[in-house]
């Protein structure tokens, strides 16, 4: 039995957060100045559970959070993170009907349903569809027909999608409405993916559904593959995070928008998160470089009395007195991180900010005792990062690891044979002059000053899908979690001991002294 227990000796050694924060308490830590110690465990990293509460009624399926920045986090890379347990902040460098348009196609989206399908109309000729199909490379050659009015006439197979019949018109070719499989919108229900699950089953040989409205509109298209797709992903250990109505779950940064006389301007801070609001979002980040400040509160106050019940998260600070503040203004969940990012210059250019890992120690002290979340905002760089984060808060927000996935949005190009794309802070002064200025305390109008920019633009490989990249990071927290025992979070948090690691023991950390033919991932 004794071997299940810590040791007495590897107490003075391996020290819990409050014992091991004070005694490095002259000396800002970050993530790979620490290691973690291995506990004894019966847990294996598959079963470790990953889900985490950020906020009454927003509760997310793994501890991730995509960055609210412009090569970060628009619709796409929403959707793909809720698909996969985790939240996509939208950012606010767009008009704000913009990001109203995007959060609602996230909230909209639903997964299978091909929302806005390829359409063709009955007087085309076969040969205009085929030359179409070369034309975008579509690897699809069947085709919903509708009027101009959008009505459905019928179903253009790919069994007549061919240069024999390039003469001939669609209407001709087509299977004409009445032998076409179509569902309402409204029989879809909540669960559209198992209802068209169902349907293929009992329509032997069918391979596509067309959704339509009661009048017969076209609304979208489903296909048995995608359907085939999701049901095996929907066995995955980690589900979609989604609302009550079960819609995905989506997040978009606010600024604290100031009016021509420099006064915080609430009307328009209202009606913007009053548009998000109608729209669905879950949570609405107040995102600035430096949340302990007047701005910030007062921002949060006035969307609290506003949304009673709306998560806010705000930031960012590096304080226990931050944390409280922001906390006792009404937020929920507050992002520590000044300085630690990727694309960051704030300590340089302004000497200000506080290694992550004591951050985040002395935030979540507070945090604690005002029941707030913290999340860890910036600096992450591997799977370790986030299992030592999470020891101290309860998600991490990521930026730059998230920036060269397929679903960010930025420019790609191609240098030397290798794709990259754009990645740059919001405080660059491309970013600023785009829109966030504010974020930085400065005025994006303002010709009088210059602008002092607290991030770079720079450049991320191209790493394929955000799926990917996500498993990576998921097994290798659960594997931090199986080391320490912890069948979930709140585990974690408690059992983490912690010790310094000396330069010589970083170097041993890495692959050292071979010749590195693949990396781990
Ligand atoms: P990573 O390390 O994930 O960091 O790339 C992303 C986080 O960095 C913050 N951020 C900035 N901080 N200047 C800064 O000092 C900037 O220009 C900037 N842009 C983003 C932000 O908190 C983000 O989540």
């Amino acid at each position: 039995m004794a071997a299940t227990r810590n040791s007495n000796f590897d107490d003075s050694f391996y020290q819990p957060a409050d014992a091991f924060f004070a005694a490095n308490s002259k000396v800002g830590l970050t993530y790979d100045d620490i290691t973690l110690a291995t506990l004894y465990s019966d847990i294996l990293p598959r079963n470790t559970q990953l889900d985490t509460q950020l906020a009454d009624g927003l509760q997310l399926n793994i501890p991730a959070i995509s960055a609210d920045m412009d090569t970060v986090t628009e619709s796409r890379m929403a959707i793909a993170m809720a698909l996969n347990g985790g939240l996509g902040l939208i950012h606010y460098n767009m008009p704000e009907r913009d990001q109203l348009s995007q959060v609602s196609r996230v909230k909209y989206h639903v997964q299978g349903l091909i929302q806005d399908p390829i359409k063709v109309l009955p007087d085309q000729l076969i040969g205009d569809v085929l030359e179409l199909i070369e034309q975008k490379r579509f690897g699809f050659s069947t085709f919903p027909v509708v009027d101009s009015k959008g009505k459905l006439v019928g179903l253009l197979s790919g069994h007549v999608v061919k240069p024999r019949y390039a003469a001939k018109k669609v209407i001709e070719a087509l299977t004409p409405r009445k032998q076409v499989h179509t569902i309402t919108k409204k029989e879809l229900g909540k669960d559209p993916i198992a209802r068209a699950d169902k349907f293929f089953t009992e329509h032997l040989g069918i391979h596509k559904l067309l959704v339509v409205d009661d009048d017969d509109h076209l609304h979208g298209l489903i296909t048995m593959s995608d359907v085939e797709r999701i049901t095996q992903e929907r066995k995955a250990q980690f589900k979609p995070a989604r609302d009550a109505q079960f819609r995905l779950v989506c997040g978009a940064a606010v600024s604290a928008t100031r009016n021509a006389f420099g006064e915080l301007d609430k009307k328009r801070i209202l009606e913007h998160v009053g548009g998000l609001v109608e729209r669905g979002v879950d949570v609405v980040a107040v995102s600035t470089a430096h949340g302990h400040s007047k701005g910030v509160g007062d921002t949060v106050k006035v969307l609290r009395d506003a949304f009673p019940k709306l998560p806010i998260i705000a930031g960012n600070v590096t304080s226990a007195a931050g944390v409280e503040y922001l906390a006792d203004c009404g937020a929920n969940a507050i992002k520590v991180g000044q300085g630690p990012g990727s694309i960051c210059t704030t300590r340089i250019v302004a000497g200000v900010g506080i290694p992550q890992m004591t951050a985040l120690y002395v935030c979540s002290r507070a945090a604690a005792k005002k029941k707030v979340a913290i999340l860890a905002d910036g600096g992450i760089t591997k799977s370790g990062d986030i299992v030592k984060a999470l020891t101290l808060s309860s998600a991490v927000i990521c930026g730059g690891m998230f920036a060269g996935c397929t679903e960010a949005p930025g420019e790609v190009m191609e240098i030397g044979g290798k794709i990259y794309k754009q990645y740059r802070g919001m405080g660059s002064l491309a970013a600023m002059k785009a829109g966030s200025a504010a974020r930085y305390g400065h005025e994006k109008a303002d010709a009088t000053r210059k602008l002092a920019a607290e991030g770079i633009e720079a450049l991320k490989e191209s790493v394929g899908s955000i799926d990917r990249v996500l498993a990576q990071l998921i097994g290798g927290i659960q594997s931090g979690m199986g080391y320490l025992g912890a069948k979930n979070l709140e585990e974690l948090r408690q059992k983490a001991r912690y010790i310094r690691v000396s330069p010589a023991g970083q170097r041993e950390a890495a692959p050292h002294d071979v010749v590195e033919l693949k990396t781990g991932n």
